[in-house]
């Protein structure tokens, strides 16, 4: 059985229809990719499976439970986290603040086992623990972004663009990271653009053109398919 199943569904922000019927899966401890290009709808399915746009129709199972009409809030609570596509840290709070919020509504030793859990695998984060996360730059917000989304122990950790305007070194620094948390036995949901680093990094993927799935295989397969070199892997 999956740990999260998306059957048909669809979104919409007014009159947009942004999601037209999507299906995926993603296995327990599993990485899949969501790969596509500007405007595809790979964030706000990532939205709908985290209750921020809900869902018009289809539906939306984790660990069992139907989800689909589930609040944001009480969505993390059941394991789902985020971290959102532009980072979206708090910047004027401390390192620190920002992912003790993401512990949600948990206090105690548990989270202090959290952060030394997120500082271990991102130790600037440790050492810029008091910086206001405005001041840091966009890689190390990155790291911050993911960390927050750590602090509430999910069992299936959703990434919109990691990658995203960081510097090489750093994204490579970020996708250890990123085998390792899934090494933990956290399951993956990876969105990128960029799609070479995400298609050695999941064991499948799907990729997205305006609001449907239009293909989906193991990552070896998409990588070797001609359409997907052209557009999402700069051949
Ligand atoms: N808040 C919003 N209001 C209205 N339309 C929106 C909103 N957010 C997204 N859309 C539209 O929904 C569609 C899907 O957008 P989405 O952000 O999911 O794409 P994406 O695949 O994540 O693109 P990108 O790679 O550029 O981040 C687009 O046509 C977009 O313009
Ligand atoms: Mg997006």
């Amino acid at each position: 059985m999956s740990l999260l199943e998306v059957t048909e569904v669809r979104a919409r922000y007014g009159s947009i229809e942004a999601l037209k019927g999507v299906s995926l899966k993603v296995g327990e401890g599993e990485v899949v990719t969501l790969i596509g290009s500007n405007g595809a709808g790979k964030s706000t399915t990532l939205r709908s499976i985290s209750g921020l746009t809900p869902a018009t129709a289809g539906k939306v199972v984790f660990d069992g439970e139907d989800i689909t009409r589930v609040p944001a809030h009480d969505i993390v609570g059941r394991g789902i986290a985020l971290s959102p596509e532009g980072r979206h840290t708090f910047p004027r709070m401390t390192v620190r603040d920002n992912l003790e919020l993401g512990a949600y509504l948990r206090r105690g030793p548990e989270v202090s086992e959290d952060f030394d859990r997120v500082y271990s695998l991102f130790p600037r984060l440790k050492e810029r623990e008091r910086q206001k996360a405005g001041t840091m730059s966009g890689g190390e917000q990155q790291m911050l972004a993911i960390g927050r989304a750590l602090m509430a122990r999910p069992k299936l950790l959703m990434l919109d663009e990691p990658s995203m305007g960081i510097a090489p070194i750093l994204v490579a620094r970020i996708y250890e990271t990123i085998v390792e948390i899934n090494k933990s036995g956290v399951a993956i949901l990876l969105v990128e653009q960029n799609a070479n680093y995400a298609l050695e990094t999941a064991r499948r993927g799907y990729v997205m053109e305006t609001g449907r799935i239009v293909l989906t295989g193991e990552s070896g397969q998409l990588r070797d398919d001609p359409e997907v070199q052209r557009a999402y892997l700069g051949a």
